[in-house]
């Protein structure tokens, strides 16, 4: 396995299955305490953030003390951004301080662009750059996922049926999470069934790389329309709303209201599911709207185990990219 030393860690289509598994299995020996190694001592992190965060930003801020390191937080409003210094300049002078900068920045407005602006600060920062969610990924985020997968299910975790739905939502999010679990479930050879309401379709760049990474590793990715079918067998059902890509706004926003009544996830979905199946959502999430409450706070939901594993899968990272 290459070594991720001064890597970025932007999408998750740049690492290699031994490379995802080194990750996971070092988070892991994280969580159990095994390795307690300060692998950032001395070393400086800065988070930049454009939008609003309650789990990547904290999590990033403790998983860099944890490992001996400084963090400290930048929000737009307070640096000369706010008077449209560009982004060449803050991500080369902030790489002068900083031994590695964790971004988000994207609004849903082009799509796209949130993309293109992380690349731009990556490649003008002399430090690794990580991606705290733009407007086509969230690698971290389905890191902890996998993390969470694997330490629920154990080594057969790859075979269990991971139902990722699209789910109402009245906000307009971001298809990070769908395009780096599509990715990661291609290279891990995951068994990964995509659903949602046409007009929701992910971007056919990760379609592409997600379906050809299965077919080399023998995971198995799946499309539906229909959220009853898909759930058919279930053993994870995973909620997530995301953006309509081809759409107006005003148009998106027929579409998922026209979706909302077959798109929240229910009992009725855990029924068709096998027994035993789990719930997860990356959060935020609204009762009823993207699942119904007694779903969210039933005793099937692990999106709390998924919300601290982001902790652990950061600190492997992190460790990894920067020791
Ligand atoms: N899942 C996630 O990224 O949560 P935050 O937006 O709170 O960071």
């Amino acid at each position: 396995m290459d070594s991720l030393k001064n890597r970025d860690f932007l999408g998750l289509k740049d690492f290699k299955a031994a490379e995802l598994e080194h990750l996971l299995e070092l988070a892991a020996a994280m969580k159990a305490g095994q390795d307690r190694t300060r692998y950032l001592e001395g070393k400086t992190l800065g988070t930049l953030f454009t939008v609003p965060s309650t789990r990547t930003r904290i999590s990033f801020q403790v998983a860099a003390r944890q490992l001996g390191a400084y963090a400290d937080h930048y929000s737009p409003a307070e640096l000369q951004m706010s008077n449209n210094e560009s982004l060449i300049d803050t991500a080369a002078v902030m790489s002068r301080y900083l031994d590695a900068i964790v971004v988000r920045l994207y609004d849903m407005s082009a799509y796209g662009q949130g993309r293109q602006s992380l690349l731009t600060m990556a490649e003008h920062s002399a430090k690794p750059v990580v991606n705290a969610l733009d407007d086509k990924e969230h690698p971290c985020q389905v890191m902890a996922d996998f993390l969470t997968l694997k330490e629920r299910f154990g080594a057969d975790y790859k075979k269990k049926k991971v139902v990722f739905t699209w789910a109402y939502a009245k906000r307009q999010k971001s298809p990070g999470v769908t395009h780096s679990i599509m990715t990661a479930a291609g290279l891990l050879g995951a068994n990964l069934t995509v659903a949602f309401p046409p007009g929701f379709e992910p971007d056919e760049e990760y379609t592409a790389f997600a379906l050809e990474a299965a077919r080399r590793s023998g995971g198995r990715i799946e499309f539906s329309h229909d959220l009853n079918e898909a759930c058919e067998g279930a053993d994870v059902i995973y909620a997530k709303s995301w953006k309509s890509l081809r759409s107006t706004t005003e148009r998106d926003r027929e579409l998922r209201e026209r979706a909302r009544p077959d798109w929240c996830v229910s009992q009725s979905h855990f029924d068709r599911a096998n027994p035993g199946a789990v719930f997860m959502d990356c959060m935020p999430l609204i009762r009823g709207d993207e699942a119904t409450a007694d779903v969210v706070d039933g005793p099937q939901s692990i999106r709390y185990d998924e919300a601290e594993n982001r902790l652990h899968i950061q600190k492997a990272i992190l460790a990894s990219i920067l020791q």
